[in-house]
């Protein structure tokens, strides 16, 4: 069937006329697409990651875009309007963060951060304060208030649920989508997109093995993936 927009770790196809197919590819890349690779089985491991934390949300009353996983690789969506927001949580300092503020990886936060970048591959996604966002009319001052809340209810949701499978969450990045002027969590949620570091050993368990060349990443991918069906 005729794709209707490939990006760079997903393929979007019409599904029916208000829903869509997403396709989890293995292609990774990182620094703004600068540097690209393949995580082999990377695909199947974000979209039953995904799939089982946005029934998990949905679970605790998180309204998301999924619908159903469709194969392996695949999974079925509503159609949304996406917000052109990446919303980051941090619970401690890590990436960006503790490079921006010169502070040491993995010093806890007194308080979970929400930060909020623009979606603009030609700008290399920068920081957007709420403010701006209003300004620009992304989004509503109560859709961006709903955003806000959501995305702490998912972070303490998400921090319970990987630190019962021995991960600590570090931080992770969401987006939102508009459908019938509703706000549903949409994209991925995956280990292309948190930061998950094994809490026995500290090692990182994410896309940060692929960004910093550590090794082991298919390793890694798996074994989160390992974790995340234990149940
Ligand atoms: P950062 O520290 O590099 O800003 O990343 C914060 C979180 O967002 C981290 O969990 C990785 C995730 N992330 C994405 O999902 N997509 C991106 O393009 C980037 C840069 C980060
Ligand atoms: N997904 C981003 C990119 O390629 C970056 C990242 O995840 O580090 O560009």
């Amino acid at each position: 069937m005729e794709k209707l927009y490939e990006g760079k770790a997903k393929v979007l196809f019409p599904a029916g006329p208000d829903t869509l197919r997403v396709y989890f590819k293995d292609e990774a890349t990182a620094f703004n697409a600068q540097k690209r690779g393949l995580i082999p089985g990377k695909g199947v491991v974000n979209n039953k990651v995904s799939a089982t934390l946005f029934r998990y949300l949905e679970a605790h009353g998180v309204k998301t875009h999924f619908l159903e996983e469709v194969s392996d690789r695949e999974m079925r969506v509503l159609r949304v309007e996406i917000l052109p927001l990446e919303v980051i949580l941090r619970f401690k300092a890590a990436g960006s963060f503790a490079k921006r503020y010169g502070v040491k990886e993995g010093t806890p936060l007194k308080t979970p951060l929400v930060e909020f970048s623009l979606k603009s591959d030609p700008l290399g996604d920068p920081l957007i304060c709420p403010e701006a966002i209003l300004a620009l009319g992304l989004a509503a001052e109560e859709e961006l208030s709903q955003v806000r809340t959501t995305t702490l209810k998912v972070g303490e949701l998400l921090r319970d649920f990987f630190a019962q499978r021995g991960l600590d969450l570090i931080d992770f990045k969401l987006e939102f989508g508009k459908r019938q002027g509703e706000i549903l969590l949409a994209d991925e949620i995956s280990p292309d997109t948190m930061r998950l570091w094994d809490q026995k050993t500290g090692e990182p368990m994410d896309k940060d093995r692929f960004r910093k060349d550590l090794g082991g990443v298919e390793e890694a991918y798996q074994e989160v993936l390992r974790r995340v069906l234990r149940g």
